[in-house]
């Protein structure tokens, strides 16, 4: 029976990740979510997991860059995978201030795979999977996807500090047989998305009849993956994935940034039409499109080849754009009181300071 260790599981895809498990896999061993709850770490996403669960699944506040802690917990519950989500995850914030993501995505990661390295002394019957993002592999021109042997470019000190986690990871499968697996994502989105990635960001602001801000032309595109998909590859890769193996997930959706704001819109007009909606004071959804400043060292374009994970694991996106968009509206608007006690938090402070826009 497995014990698993979720490294940031009070995050969006890592809460997403313990409540599929639990609920969606027949899985029936336990898992501990260690979370420093950082701005972004919010236990009520799984406050429900947390009472429906007892015993099963056991939360702990604590910093991954702690070794000593994290070797704690590894001899303490026995744990046989390790399931590594713990990471600072937005571009802005890591163009902003770098320092954090330095600190949690390396030295976060380097921590781990000691604690690990030093409590399973060589065992091969364990796991240690690594989720990563499709942006180590830099920025696409018109054509072209990203292929698991693509050389890493990264351009954001956010991306430059996920390649640098996957090369550790990787380094300690080759040097010490440490048996491990990375997943290189596209963009997820989904419900307990914090508010400050564009779907959330825009889907919370229209309601509220507040500028939907577009970086630089909106012409950008980006792949998307419903969060549960991305979630039931990560189980496949942890139990059929060959160890030293990096898989690449996508969508098969890749939009431009213009056209998924427009998307939001329209899901928004069937969910809560704009003229029953006083915040919108006679105004279409799509009038609060906002062309902002673009982001520094804005990236152009990411396209996900994820033939690998398909041809040997049989994985594949399920969720179509359109249904998945709708399903995540639906979400944020028959759960007020996790918006609300979101926006009241840390987001909302960080925010004022740093959007004047
Ligand atoms: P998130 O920002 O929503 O959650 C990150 C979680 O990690 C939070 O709960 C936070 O409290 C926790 N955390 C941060 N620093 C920590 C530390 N030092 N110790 C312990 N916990 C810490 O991020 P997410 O969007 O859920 O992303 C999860 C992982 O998936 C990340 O590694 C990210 O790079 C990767 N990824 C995300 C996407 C995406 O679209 N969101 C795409 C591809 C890959
Ligand atoms: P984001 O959700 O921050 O994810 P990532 O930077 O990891 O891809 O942004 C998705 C895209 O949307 C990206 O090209 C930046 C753009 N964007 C906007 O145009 N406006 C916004 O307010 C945000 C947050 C992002």
């Amino acid at each position: 029976m497995k014990t698993i260790l979720v490294t940031g599981g009070a995050g969006f895809i890592g809460s997403n990740f313990i409540r599929y498990v639990l609920e969606r896999t027949g899985f029936n061993g336990k898992i501990v979510n260690l979370d420093k709850l950082t701005y972004a770490g919010n236990p009520e996403n799984l406050a429900d997991i947390q009472k429906k669960y007892k015993g099963r699944y056991v939360f702990v506040k604590g910093d991954i860059c702690g070794y000593d802690t994290v070797l704690g917990l590894l001899k303490k519950h026995g744990i046989t995978t390790v399931a590594h989500f713990a990471a600072e995850s937005h571009v802005d914030r890591s163009i902003f201030g770098p320092k954090d993501f330095i600190e949690t995505n390396i030295h976060g990661t380097f921590s781990l795979l000691e604690a690990a390295r030093t409590f399973w002394a060589g065992r091969r019957d364990v796991r240690f999977h690594h989720v990563s993002t499709d942006e180590v592999y830099g920025s696409l021109g018109k054509t072209g996807k990203f292929k698991e042997t693509t050389p890493y470019d990264p351009r954001s000190p956010y991306s430059a500090s996920k390649a640098s986690s996957d090369h550790l990871v990787r380094a300690y499968g080759h040097t010490y047989g440490l048996p491990v697996t990375i997943s290189n994502c596209s963009n997820n989105y989904g419900p307990y998305h914090f508010p400050e990635k564009l779907i959330p960001l825009a889907i919370l602001n229209a309601l509220e009849g507040r500028p939907l801000p577009v970086y630089g032309d909106g012409l950008q595109v980006r792949d998307w993956l419903y969060v549960e998909d991305h979630c039931a590859a990560i189980w496949r890769i942890i139990n059929k994935g060959r160890a030293g193996e990096t898989y690449n997930v996508g969508g098969a959706c890749e939009m431009k940034n213009i056209d998924v704001v427009k998307g939001i819109c329209r899901a928004l007009e069937r969910a809560v039409p704009a003229r029953r909606n006083k915040a919108l004071n006679g105004k279409a959804y799509a009038d609060l499109i906002t062309y902002v400043k673009d982001r520094a060292g804005h990236d152009r374009r990411y396209a996900i080849d994820f033939s690998k994970i398909k041809k040997e694991l049989g994985w594949q996106p399920y969720v179509r754009f359109g249904a998945g968009l709708g399903k995540t509206v639906d979400w944020y608007l028959a759960n007020p009181e996790w918006v609300k006690n979101v926006k009241t938090g840390e987001y909302r402070k960080w925010l004022t300071k740093n959007y004047t826009r």
